[in-house]
């Protein structure tokens, strides 16, 4: 934003609700920080909500436009209209970025403006910052983390209390970590879109939200997690964006990690980034995942940064192949009858799959025993296979459940 002598930056906010809210109020109580940074003193000039302001009238009387509606329409439109109509525009909208990504970031590229969405990406995390300016020139392999608090918080609770999935949500709700309607957040839905944003900036390829599945959390149960802990795993949603034999595959599903993983002793509603690449080894961030403050406090960041100079904007660059089966490892949990010959059928099935057996625990409960092993790194279709496989054996009690394991030591 060109510097203007002393004249104030005229804000004009669109919404009001919990983020705009605390936003509002950030910019009063921090204006002298912001203008001590930048030379320029913000104020707001407008608010949109449902009830209140003309949006017209609005952008017309600001110098930049932070929304703070959320959701697709009219925020979309209103991004639209005010980057052709010259104004910055910073949004905590994952959705808008995740779903119209190319095309907002092709209008701002065309007016000439920036966009900024730091808050839309792991809260308070400045992840988006690190990988387009610090890492702007790094050829990045991975990125990958905890980008919702709301599933941290339910699986490091039902892991530290033995308490069910259920009751843990509803605790979540209790305590404000949960929304009244929490699918999103438990589906892995939320995090999918915040993974398309991150792997589009990690690797300049238009990720869209259909090319990412997800898997949520919902069907985790109490035993997978104490199983988990004899075998010294924790259990986190992760999203992970990485490079795959030239293409890239971006992904989210919970999965086990070992102890000494940077992202294992991420606890309760917080979130965690991880960026590999060859020259910077790993960096690892955490933070607080979401709450009106945190999230307004990485809005007037992004406002601070829209002020204080430019950055260049957003492009991708080639479109690489999406890869959909890559290597993982897997935590198996099998409940079977406790007979003669059984791990041996197991094993011979899992071997015929070229699955070889990482770590193993047995326990009987009368007739049946219930088998947990972490399987070696195998392409994800031939796990699938195998599990196939197992599920139609005679012996087996209930359906096999799996988990996918992070190997990696660090
Ligand atoms: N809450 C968090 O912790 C968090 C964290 C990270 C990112 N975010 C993102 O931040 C954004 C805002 O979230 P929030 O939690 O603050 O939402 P919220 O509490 O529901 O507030 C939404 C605001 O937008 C206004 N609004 C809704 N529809 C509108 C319309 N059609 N026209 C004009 N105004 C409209 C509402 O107006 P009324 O006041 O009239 O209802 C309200 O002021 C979302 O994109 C969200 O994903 C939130």
């Amino acid at each position: 934003m060109a510097a203007e002598g002393s004249k104030p930056v005229r804000i004009g906010l669109l919404g009001r609700g919990t983020v705009g809210g605390a936003f509002a109020e950030l910019v009063e109580s921090r204006a002298d920080a912001v203008e001590a940074a930048t030379g320029r003193r913000p104020e707001i000039s407008g608010v949109l909500t449902r009830s209140e302001g003309d949006f017209g009238a609005i952008l017309e009387r600001s110098d930049l436009i932070v929304e703070l509606i959320g959701g697709t329409d009219p925020a979309r439109q209103y991004a639209i209209d005010a980057m052709r109509a010259g104004r910055p525009l910073v949004t905590a909208n994952k959705q808008l970025l995740a779903q119209h990504g190319d095309e907002l970031f092709g209008i701002a590229r065309e007016s000439g403006v920036q966009l900024r969405f730091e808050a839309a990406v792991a809260g308070v995390i400045p992840i988006v910052r690190t990988i387009q300016e610090s890492f702007g020139a790094t050829e990045i392999d991975k990125v990958f983390g905890i980008v919702n608090g709301t599933t941290n918080f339910i699986l490091s609770e039902m892991a530290s209390t033995g308490a069910g999935y259920d009751e843990v949500l509803g605790r979540a709700q209790e305590l404000g970590y949960a929304e009244a309607d929490p699918t999103d957040d438990v589906n892995g839905a939320d995090a999918a879109a915040k993974m398309a944003i991150l792997a589009r900036l990690a690797f300049h390829t238009p990720i869209t939200l259909d090319e990412v599945p997800f898997e949520g959390i919902e069907s985790i149960q109490p035993d997978d997690l104490a199983y988990a802990k004899e075998l010294g795993l924790s259990l986190k949603l992760l999203g992970v964006a990485e490079r795959v034999d030239g293409g890239v595959s971006v992904r989210v599903f919970p999965c086990f990690l070992y102890p000494g993983h940077p992202l294992a002793p991420i606890e309760g509603p917080f979130n965690a980034v991880m960026v590999e690449a060859p020259e910077i080894t790993e960096v690892t961030m955490s933070g607080p995942g979401a709450g009106g403050l945190q999230t307004a406090s990485a809005v007037l960041g992004d406002v601070v940064s829209v002020i204080a100079g430019e950055v260049p904007v957003h492009e991708t660059r080639e479109r690489l192949p999406v890869v959909r089966d890559v290597a993982s490892s897997f935590y198996l949990y099998l409940e079977v009858a406790d007979r003669p010959g059984v791990l041996a059928r197991i094993a011979t099935l899992l071997g015929d799959h070229g699955i070889s057996v990482k770590s193993f625990v047995q326990r009987g409960i009368g007739d049946d025993a219930r088998l947990v092993m972490v399987v070696h790194q195998c392409l994800e279709s031939r796990f699938a296979a195998a599990v196939e496989g197992l599920a139609e054996l005679d012996d087996m009690r209930g359906p096999p459940r799996s988990i996918r394991v992070i190997e990696e030591q660090f």
